[in-house]
């Protein structure tokens, strides 16, 4: 039997209780955080799609490790533990445990960057371009042609262009390239997949050229779902090989363990190169740790160990793909402008389709980030011009590429009822489509502005 219903393959053992708020609460709490959830109390909100990093519920089995972490400064078994399920799935030798993936990343590409160093990626996450320019290097995003359009139908949307790919090496030369960094699920471009074939195009190109190719692979346990199911000759693969075949073709990664392997801090960085792991093992003591915690204590080093086993299990996968398909389906059906297909941990929509009445200074995607609060108490993030957007010299605002807000699903946190939920709020957003009205920002930091700008209705 084929059952529609999606159930989730855990039962749940302890509970955290949700303030269920009212409407004119939700009004109130929202003028006090001057119209940005990210200046909301978490108890004031009913679903919290804000990310989903650091956000997992822990199985019994993790919490069940914790207790078992060894807090040795050296050599503890807990370091053992982790180690050997990190080596198992990725089988680079070099592994330097951080606090989380931006700390990896400082480490690594602090170290590769430099002015006049070149990084190319399918897209960079926020923190990695940030870690990168902060270096003084800079950072390229060629994701495929295909990835632009966002309402056909594309297997692997997360794909690098391997043509530009070869362009930019010949251009800036190999010796200039700091890494080429392949993000799988590709996170800024909607948690779309990466196929095998173009991680593997990508290896023969770096290998060709002799440049380092290194995954960013905090969703890489997502992305094979999509492997499996939609790529030839991965039907009878199981998720586990298909990972390990994966890191197979790179030299190294770079992980934030905040998402695929279930935990709420950590990260690692993994290599395949002894004098690269060298140089960086020297600024993980100086910055993070002793090799053998490095950012972490003994217990978190536990929980990701056990977490990288659960995060491939197949019931698991089912369930966290197709749960997130089903938010976005439903949504769709009803005529929200939403990315497509599906990504694996978000669902992203088009807020200047949705309100094509609200001039992009107005910003729509935090209009749309407010309504969802305000009708559900759903809380989420705006990626667009409050986020991305600059000012030209005039002041006037020179928007971002596209005004998305980013519903981003907790791992095992909610059950389909509150998805049904969030479906159903829905339905009131569009119903006051019409008469949703825009925002202007009233104060605003240099930097990183979404975080903390003050905004006022218009
Ligand atoms: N790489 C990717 C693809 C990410 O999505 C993130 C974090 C990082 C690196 C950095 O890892 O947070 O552990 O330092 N993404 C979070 C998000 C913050 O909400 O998408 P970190």
């Amino acid at each position: 039997m084929n059952f529609k219903t999606i159930i989730e393959p855990f039962r749940i053992k302890s509970v955290e209780s949700i303030h269920m708020s009212t409407e004119a609460e939700r009004i109130q709490y929202l003028e006090a955080a001057h119209y940005n959830p990210f200046l909301l109390n978490s108890n004031q909100v009913i679903i919290d799609f804000l990310t989903d990093s650091g956000t997992s519920a822990m199985s019994n089995e993790q919490w069940a490790a914790m207790m078992r972490g060894d807090e040795s400064y050296a050599g503890a078994q807990s370091w053992e533990r982790f180690y050997n399920a990190v080596f198992d799935l990725t089988s680079y030798p070099y592994i330097l445990p951080t606090h989380q993936g931006r700390a990896a990343e400082r480490i690594l590409y602090g170290h590769l960057g430099g002015k006049g160093k070149v990084f190319i990626s399918n897209t960079h996450f926020d923190t990695t371009r940030a870690n990168i320019e902060f270096s003084g290097a800079v950072a390229f995003d060629i994701p495929i042609e295909e990835s632009k359009n966002h309402e056909n139908y594309y297997p692997f949307k997360g794909n690098l262009d391997c043509e530009k790919l070869e362009k930019l090496i010949t251009e800036h030369k190999a010796e200039n390239i700091g890494a080429v960094i392949l993000t799988v699920t590709n996170n800024s471009g909607g948690g779309q997949p990466v196929s095998m074939q173009n991680a593997k195009d990508v290896a023969e190109v770096c290998k060709r050229h002799n440049v380092l190719f290194i995954i960013d692979c905090c969703r890489i346990a997502e992305n094979s779902y999509f492997i499996k199911h939609r790529e030839a000759g991965f039907e009878d693969k199981t998720y586990k090989e298909i990972v390990q075949q994966m890191f197979g073709l790179a030299d190294g990664c770079v992980m934030s363990a905040k998402k695929d392997a279930l935990v709420n801090m950590g990260g690692f960085l993994a290599l395949k190169d002894e004098k690269l792991a060298e140089a960086c093992t020297n600024l993980l003591i100086i910055t993070e740790g002793f090799t053998t915690y490095g950012g972490l204590s003994g217990r978190d080093m536990e929980a990701i160990a056990v977490g990288l086993v659960e995060i491939l299990d197949k019931d698991y996968l089912y369930y966290r793909i197709k749960s997130t398909e089903y938010l976005g389906e439903k949504i769709r059906e009803k005529g929200v402008p939403v990315m497509y297909p599906i990504g694996g941990h978000a669902v992203y929509i088009d807020s200047a389709k949705l309100y094509d009445h609200i001039p992009l200074d107005e910003y729509p995607g935090q209009a749309l980030v407010c309504e969802l609060y305000r009708v559900g108490g759903i809380r989420c993030v705006e990626v667009g011009s409050v986020m991305f957007g600059k000012y030209d010299e005039q002041g006037k605002l020179i928007p971002a590429a596209m005004e998305l807000v980013r519903l981003a699903i907790p791992r095992r946190v909610y059950t389909q009822s509150h998805v049904d939920y969030v479906v159903e709020v829905f339905d009131e957003i569009l119903k006051n489509k019409s008469e949703t009205r825009g925002y202007k920002i009233t104060k605003e930091p240099k930097l990183l502005r979404h975080f903390t700008a003050h905004f006022e209705k218009i």
